[in-house]
């Protein structure tokens, strides 16, 4: 049974502050990429809704991708293992490769999946964005090139994240106690 009530859920980011923010770091990648054709990856589950926000405000050609990584366990818990659920992808030589996440908190999911393009691509160029960054739990060396927001050490829920998989569809970003 879910033991975490909506009235639980205590609001971060508005609908309002995320889609500016989304705004702001699609207007950062259009100057980067300029025309330039971009694979956004959305990282499933967790990304979908950041994923389908951005790439609306991008304007060079593009083409999505979608994987699907797991390494929460169960509720709040980390198993600090990455599970490639699904990563089955185009042939990414020469392309320039953005990857969309929800959040970075330990970082394992980045840094698996940056040494997984390096390993099997040879790409233009590789850059990874998350939309909210935990930086405290960080256990890797690595940090996205874009980011939305930094959080402290909250369990996050809505707009895409979840807890045992409910409140992705919420349209705020909250925290649970
Ligand atoms: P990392 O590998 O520890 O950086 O964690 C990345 C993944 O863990 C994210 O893609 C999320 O799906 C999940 N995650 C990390 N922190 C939270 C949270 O506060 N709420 C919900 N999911 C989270
Ligand atoms: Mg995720």
């Amino acid at each position: 049974m879910l033991d975490i009530k909506l009235e639980d859920i205590k609001p971060l980011f508005t609908e309002d502050e995320l889609q500016n923010r989304i705004k702001e770091i699609a207007a950062e990648l259009n100057s980067f990429y300029k025309v330039e054709e971009v694979y956004a990856i959305c990282v499933l589950k967790g990304a979908v809704m950041f994923a389908t926000d951005l790439v609306k405000y991008l304007d060079m050609p593009l083409k999505m991708e979608f994987i699907r990584l797991s390494s929460y366990g169960t509720g709040r818990n980390t198993t600090g293992k990455v599970n490639a659920v699904d990563i089955s992808l185009p042939d990414l030589n020469g392309k320039n490769v953005l990857i969309i996440e929800d959040i970075i908190d330990t970082g394992l999911t980045a840094k698996f999946l940056m040494d997984f393009m390096a390993c099997n691509f040879k790409t233009k160029s590789t850059k990874f964005c998350s939309l909210l960054d935990k930086k405290i739990s960080r256990k890797t060396d690595i940090e996205p090139d874009y980011y939305g927001f930094h959080i402290d050490d909250k369990f996050i829920v809505g707009y895409g994240l979840d807890y045992e998989g409910y409140f992705r569809n919420l349209k705020f970003i909250g925290y649970v106690e």
